[in-house]
């Protein structure tokens, strides 16, 4: 496993408990060395048990050494990140073509090169002139295997996937059987799961995972969009989205409003398929669209909240639960809590914050003079406006009358809906939420 980051570390961790012995390869040198203490670098629920008991059991191993690692492996999977590169919010490909280089280096035998990392269609046969072109005497497959797990509930979504896409070289002269067989290998042990393996070419499995971001990405910008009109016209977004669940079509999740998508992977692989259907000369306005709905968004979310407090914070304190793009989860890539809390910054507020994982991990991001608290109730201390920024479940049982003891004013911008509304009303809150009356 190449990169030991969220998907290469829990999918080697889960490999290693379907009983595969897995060697993951990282060149973090702090990263690594937390591995190799048993140390998880990331905040992920029941990680760190896994990591720790199949690394006593010794079927995890990690280093920095490709060549070891690779030794005898059927299959290689290059996990390594794949940001938007700057200016054009294309992939940035260097650490795909980097590991893709580093591994024709040190194979010594037959191995199915999968790539597990979110890359543009065309990536997997590129890897494949890389390593053809390094190596033209090894014999070896590719295959694009993209990665669907979702952080927070990442093991569970890898151990008990909908389905597993496995893309293969369908003009490949040799064929597919053997990189099949190898796959069919690697993933029999998820034969009890509801999961389907779904065979497929290169370019079908790589574009299958934009597609399916960007398709939720579309889902959860439609619901911000009918929670904003909920409001203009008296509705209830928790009715509508409901109501419309239901249809088995449409499908009950990623129906909740909220100050726009953030995380690792939406805001950089709309992007990306975006860019990708540019260059094709094939339009993807749906999903250029989306993008645009979501960055003004999260624009107007700060917004909403200065016009909470009557349409100025200069000097106000704000309160702010929450600054990870979602709950459980540490990661703080393109959460919305940092354009928000700029801009409140820029107007001048004082900002209280409080996660109960993310704060490490914010304080780069967010404006230098954060105050980071030690509770929710520390973070409402003195505040005239309470902000729900991520819905983590500690925040539902915090008691109206509480927090509204520590507070100046009772003003509370939910952009989650986490509160009952009446149940704010009447502790005297000013309560606002997301397409609720
Ligand atoms: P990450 O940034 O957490 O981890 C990547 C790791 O690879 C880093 O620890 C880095 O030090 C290491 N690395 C880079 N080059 C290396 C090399 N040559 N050899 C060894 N290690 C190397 O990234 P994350 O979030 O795990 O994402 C990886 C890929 O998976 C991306 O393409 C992403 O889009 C995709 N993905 C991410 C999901 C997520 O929820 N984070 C979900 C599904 C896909």
């Amino acid at each position: 496993m190449i990169g030991g980051g969220y998907v290469g570390l829990v999918s080697a961790a889960c490999f290693a408990e379907f009983g595969m012995h897995v060697s993951v390869v990282e060149t973090n040198a702090e990263r690594l060395a937390a591995l190799r203490e048993g140390r998880i670098p990331i905040y992920e629920p029941g990680l760190d048990t896994l990591v720790v008991s199949n690394s006593q059991a010794g079927r995890l191993v990690f280093g920095d050494d490709i060549a070891s690692a690779v030794v005898g492996a059927e299959a290689v999977f290059i996990a390594v990140g794949t940001p938007p590169r700057n200016g054009d919010g294309a992939a940035d490909l260097q650490y795909v073509h980097a590991a893709a280089r580093q591994i024709a280096q040190a194979l010594t035998g037959y191995a199915v090169i999968v790539t597990k990392s979110t890359v543009p269609v065309g990536s997997s046969r590129r890897i494949a002139e890389i390593i053809r072109e390094a190596r033209p005497d090894l014999d070896f497959d590719v295959a694009s295997n993209p990665e669907f797990l979702r952080e927070g509930s990442a093991i569970d979504d890898f151990m008990r996937p909908d389905r597993v896409i496995i893309g293969l070289d369908e003009a490949g002269k040799n064929g597919t059987a053997r990189a099949e067989n190898v796959m069919r290998r690697v993933y029999r042990p998820l034969a009890q799961s509801a999961a389907e393996l779904v065979f497929t070419g290169l370019e079908t499995a790589e574009l299958t995972k934009y597609a399916s971001n960007s398709f939720l990405a579309m889902k959860i910008s439609f619901i911000n969009e009918m929670a904003d009109l909920c409001e203009k016209l008296g509705a209830n977004v928790e009715g509508l989205a409901r109501g419309m669940g239901l249809d088995t079509r449409i499908g009950q999740r990623f129906l909740n409003p909220g100050p726009g998508y953030g995380g690792s992977c939406f805001p950089k692989d709309t992007l990306a398929l975006s860019r990708i259907a540019q260059e094709s000369q094939s339009g993807c306005r749906l999903v250029e669209t989306t993008v645009q709905v979501n960055e003004a968004r999260k624009a107007a979310m700060a917004g909403r909240i200065i016009a909470a407090c009557g349409g100025a914070v200069n000097g106000r304190t704000v309160a702010v639960l929450g600054l990870t793009f979602k709950p459980e989860t540490d990661d703080m890539r393109e959460s919305a809590s940092i354009p928000i809390l700029h801009r409140l910054a820029e107007a001048g507020a004082v900002l209280r914050a409080y996660d109960p994982v993310g704060m490490e991990a914010a304080k780069p991001l967010l404006p230098a003079q954060t105050i980071y608290c030690a509770d929710a109730m520390d973070a409402a201390q003195g505040a005239d406006v309470l902000v729900v920024l991520t819905e983590w479940n500690i925040f539902r049982a915090l008691s109206p009358e509480s927090l509204a003891q520590q507070m100046r004013a009772k003003v509370v911008v939910d952009l989650r809906n986490i509160f009952d509304p009446d149940a704010m009303r009447a502790a005297g809150f000013v309560y606002q939420s997301v397409g609720r009356p």
